[in-house]
């Protein structure tokens, strides 16, 4: 079975990727330090796929550890590289803790796999990179905005640092995946997003509302220029979300030339308002929300969904399940963590 490294493969997207390389005849290998995840997601990942998924506890920015596993692990045919940094609020408190940790893991993933000619890279990249886009939908090609935040311009300068060293002629084969808005979990409820402490985003918000954790949901200014005065995003489920990483490694192997470099949006393609999000999770779900309108939040955009036209036809991708689905899913998930 061919060897694939998933770095922050604890966490929420990177678990779900897990079993979907699983699920698609891979050997997944997780490097996680667990500094926003939990070891239970290992437990949960040997439910869903029968097996004990192989892991090296420890930090990407590690270089004697990446040394380590391409010792003792032959013939990684690759690696997908979750692990970063990711809360928007705590970025701007302490950037320093982003830069260092975003941009060292990358570059030292990038050297250990030249040293090892290990050449298939997926990177996890964002649509915060557009920032707010001058049209919509967004394609790969509109350009890139000032981030909005520390974090996302962690995640502009780990594709401009991929972009240099695809110019360097460097022999790797690399993919960032921009993706939107990941929400929901896996059907079985065996594993989830675990925000650690109070959520940044909208969804585990309304779930842990909803599980009456937090005493009401604030929407957060609804004066935008947009069908109810809500931002609209683009929330993808979590599960169209790892497959297309499946999809991505695929798309890679089959690529002749040694040095490869290219960009996918990874969305639904539509887009929904915060008020659509907090009305589709009452429907789907019979329960009720308490929630209130309050000021906007610094740094949001007004609106932004993807067009995923680009990785439909060169990934063979699109994703499969509703925005409904995905709901159901995230509550289910919490309504389980709470037994
Ligand atoms: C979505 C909408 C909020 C919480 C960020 C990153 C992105 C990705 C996902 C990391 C916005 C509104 C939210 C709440 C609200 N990265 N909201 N009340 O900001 O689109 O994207 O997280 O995982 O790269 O930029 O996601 O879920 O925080 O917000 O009204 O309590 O929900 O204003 O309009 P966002 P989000």
């Amino acid at each position: 079975m061919k060897k694939i490294i998933v770095t922050g493969g604890a966490g929420f997207i990177g678990s779900h990727t897990v079993v979907e390389l699983y699920n698609a005849g891979y050997e997944p290998i997780i490097i996680d330090n667990f500094s926003n995840s939990q070891k239970s997601v290992l437990a949960g990942l040997q439910n869903i796929t029968g097996s004990a998924v192989k892991l090296f506890e420890g930090d990407c920015c590690n270089r004697d550890l990446l040394k380590k596993i391409f010792t003792e692990e032959e013939n990684i045919d690759g690696i997908i590289h979750f692990a970063a940094h990711k809360a928007v609020s705590e970025s701007v408190q302490n950037p320093l803790k982003y830069y260092r940790n975003n941009l060292n893991s990358l570059m030292a993933l990038l050297e250990i796999m030249q040293n090892y000619n290990c050449s298939n890279f997926v990177f996890s990249s964002s649509c915060t990179v557009y920032g707010q886009p001058d049209k919509l939908p967004v394609t790969e090609v509109a350009p890139k905005k000032p981030a909005e935040s520390p974090y996302g311009n962690t995640k502009k300068i780990c594709e401009d640092i991929i972009e240099d060293v695809i110019k360097s002629n460097a022999e790797l084969k690399i993919i960032s995946l921009r993706y939107f808005n990941p929400i929901g979990a896996h059907a079985s409820s065996l594993i989830g997003e675990l925000p650690l402490g109070v959520p940044d985003n909208l969804v585990p918000y309304i779930t842990q509302t909803a599980a009456g954790i937090r005493e009401k949901l604030t929407i957060f200014g609804n004066d935008y220029d947009t069908s109810d005065g809500t931002c609209v995003r683009d929330y993808i489920h979590v599960i169209d979300l790892a497959k297309a990483h499946v999809k991505a490694f695929e798309y890679l192997n089959k690529q002749e030339d040694k040095t490869f470099y290219d960009v996918f949006n990874i969305g639904t393609g539509h887009g929904n308002s915060v008020k659509e999000i907090v009305e589709t999770f009452q429907s789907a779900n019979n329960v009720n929300l308490n929630y209130v309108v309050g000021k906007r939040r610094e740094g949001d955009i007004e609106k932004i969904f993807a067009d995923v036209d680009k990785a439909t036809t060169l990934l063979n991708w699109k994703t499969e399940l509703s925005l409904e689905q995905a709901l159901i899913d995230a509550w289910n998930w919490q309504k389980a963590l709470r037994k």
